[in-house]
C-alpha cells in the first residue's frame, strides 16, 4: 500500500463524523460504527482477526506462525478534537493496518495486534485516554461513572454503544510502537519527513469554577458586582502572563462557559478549562498551584469563589531507550535524517508506557497545522513511515526470531 492510499484510507474515515461537514467524532459516537465497520473490512483484510473490546477499542489480531505467541502492539486513537483534521489518531491506525497488509500473509515469530482506541481526546467526558486506560487497567469505577454534558456516563455510552463490559484479557506484549502527526513545526521547518519521539510531555487538565451572582446589566451598578466572567477573564491573562514567564510551559484556557448565558445577564458562574504542559512534572506541578492560587487571589478580591477540579495529572513519559533506538536505526536504514523530539502532544503511548516500552514516529504536519481541517501529510511522508515501519519489523523479527 502507498502512503497515498493510506492518506485515501484516512479521508473515507474523515467522512463519518457526528457533525456533517466538520470531523468530529467524540468518544463512541453514532459515526464511530461506521469507522469500526470500515476498519474491520481493512483488518480482515489485511489477515487479522477483529475484537471490539470493554472500552470499544477495535482491536485487529495478525497471529504469529505459533499460537499465543507475544505481540508487538501497534495503533492510535480514533476519536478526534470537534472540527479536527483527517489524520491525528486515524493515521497510526492506518498505517498499522496497512503494515501488516504488506506481510502479505507471512508469518512472523511475534503477532501483531492492530488497535483503535476509543477515545484519547478527552472531549466528551473531559477526562482523556479512556481507551488506553482500560488496556493498561487503570480505567477505574470513578471514570467509569463520569458524565458528559447530557448527563450520560461512560459505562452508559459503553452499553449504548453496544459494548459488553468485560476485563481486558491478558496477552504478553513485546512493545507498541505508535506512529502519530507530530501536529506541530519541528520537522517542517527541518524540512525532514520523519521524527523519532524521546518522551511525552505530562500535562494537567483542570476545570476551574467561578461562582458570583448574576443580576440585571442594566440596573446593576459595577461596584455592587459579583460577576464571574470578569473574574475569569482576569484568571486567564494571568495563565497566559504567568506560562510566558515560565521557559518550556505551554498553557492553554480552550474554552469558556458562562451562566446564565444571556448578554444582558451578569454571569453568575463561569466556567473555564486549563490544559498545562511542560517537559519537567515539577516546573508544571509548580506552576499549576500558582494558576490555583491566582484563581484564588482573584475570587476572594471579588467576593466570589473559585472550585477547582483536577481531571487529569499526567507526568511525563519518556519513550523506551531499546525501542526507541531500534525504531531510529528503522528510520536511518530506510534511507531518511533521524530527528530526535519530544512530543508537546500527549498520546495514548503515555498510557500503555505503564505496561510495555513504547516508542512513537513522527510524521511531518505541513505548516504545523493540527486540531484543525487543515491538517495535512505528505505521501511521500506517509511511505516513508511505511517503510521505516517495515525495517523496525525487519529487525524486530532479528531479535525476537
Ligand atoms: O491534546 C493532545 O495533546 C492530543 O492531541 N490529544
Ligand atoms: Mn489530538
Ligand atoms: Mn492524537
Amino acid at each position: 500500500m502507498t502512503g497515498a492510499e493510506i492518506i485515501a484510507r484516512c479521508l473515507a474515515i474523515a467522512g463519518m463524523s457526528e457533525s456533517p461537514g466538520t470531523i468530529t467524532r467524540t468518544f463512541l459516537c453514532s459515526a464511530m460504527h461506521d469507522v469500526h465497520r470500515t476498519l474491520r473490512a481493512w483488518m480482515e483484510d489485511a489477515g487479522m482477526t477483529v475484537s471490539l473490546d470493554g472500552a470499544g477499542n477495535l482491536r485487529g489480531l495478525y497471529e504469529a506462525r505459533t499460537p499465543d505467541a507475544a505481540r508487538l502492539l501497534l495503533g492510535s486513537h480514533v476519536d478526534t478534537v470537534p472540527n479536527a483534521g483527517a489524520y491525528d489518531g486515524v493515521l497510526g491506525v492506518v498505517w498499522g493496518i496497512a503494515l501488516v497488509r504488506s506481510l502479505a500473509s507471512r508469518r512472523l515469530p511475534f503477532a501483531i495486534e492492530v488497535i483503535a482506541f476509543s477515545e484519547e481526546e478527552g472531549v466528551r467526558f473531559g477526562v482523556p485516554f479512556i481507551g488506553s486506560r482500560f488496556v493498561n487497567g487503570t480505567l477505574d469505577r470513578n471514570l467509569l461513572a463520569q458524565r458528559d454534558a447530557a448527563g450520560v456516563s461512560v459505562a452508559e455510552a459503553l452499553r449504548n454503544f453496544g459494548v459488553e463490559p468485560r476485563p481486558c484479557e491478558g496477552a504478553r506484549y513485546l512493545g507498541y510502537l505508535e506512529c502519530h502527526i507530530e501536529q506541530g513545526p519541528v520537522l517542517d521547518a527541518l524540512d525532514l519527513p520523519l521524527g523519532v519521539v524521546t518522551a511525552i510531555v505530562g500535562q494537567t487538565r483542570a476545570e476551574v469554577r467561578f461562582r458570583g451572582a448574576a443580576n440585571h446589566a442594566g440596573t446593576t451598578p459595577m461596584r455592587l458586582r459579583r460577576d464571574a466572567l470578569a473574574a475569569a477573564g482576569r484568571w486567564i491573562a494571568c495563565v497566559e502572563r504567568f506560562a510566558r514567564a515560565t521557559p518550556g510551559a505551554l498553557a492553554t484556557v480552550g474554552s469558556i462557559h458562562a451562566y446564565p448565558g444571556a448578554g444582558n445577564v451578569i454571569a453568575g458562574e463561569a466556567v473555564a478549562t486549563l490544559d498545562l504542559r511542560h517537559a519537567e512534572d515539577g516546573v508544571r506541578r509548580a506552576l499549576t498551584s500558582t494558576l490555583r492560587l491566582a484563581a484564588e487571589a482573584i475570587a476572594n478580591s471579588r467576593e466570589l469563589t473559585v472550585q477547582w477540579n483536577t481531571c487529569l495529572d499526567q507526568p511525563a513519559v519518556p519513550c523506551d531507550a531499546v525501542l526507541t533506538e531500534t525504531l531510529a536505526r528503522s528510520v536511518e536504514s530506510s534511507g531518511h535524517q533521524v530527528h530526535r523530539l519530544a512530543s508537546g502532544a500527549g498520546h495514548d503511548a503515555m498510557i500503555i508506557a505503564t505496561i510495555m516500552p513504547v516508542a512513537m514516529l513522527f510524521v511531518r504536519s505541513p505548516g504545523g497545522i493540527s486540531h484543525h481541517p487543515d491538517e495535512a501529510v505528505n505521501a511521500a511522508d506517509v511511505d516513508a513511515a511505511l517503510a521505516a515501519a517495515q525495517a523496525f519489523l525487519r529487525e524486530f523479527e532479528g531479535r525476537h526470531g
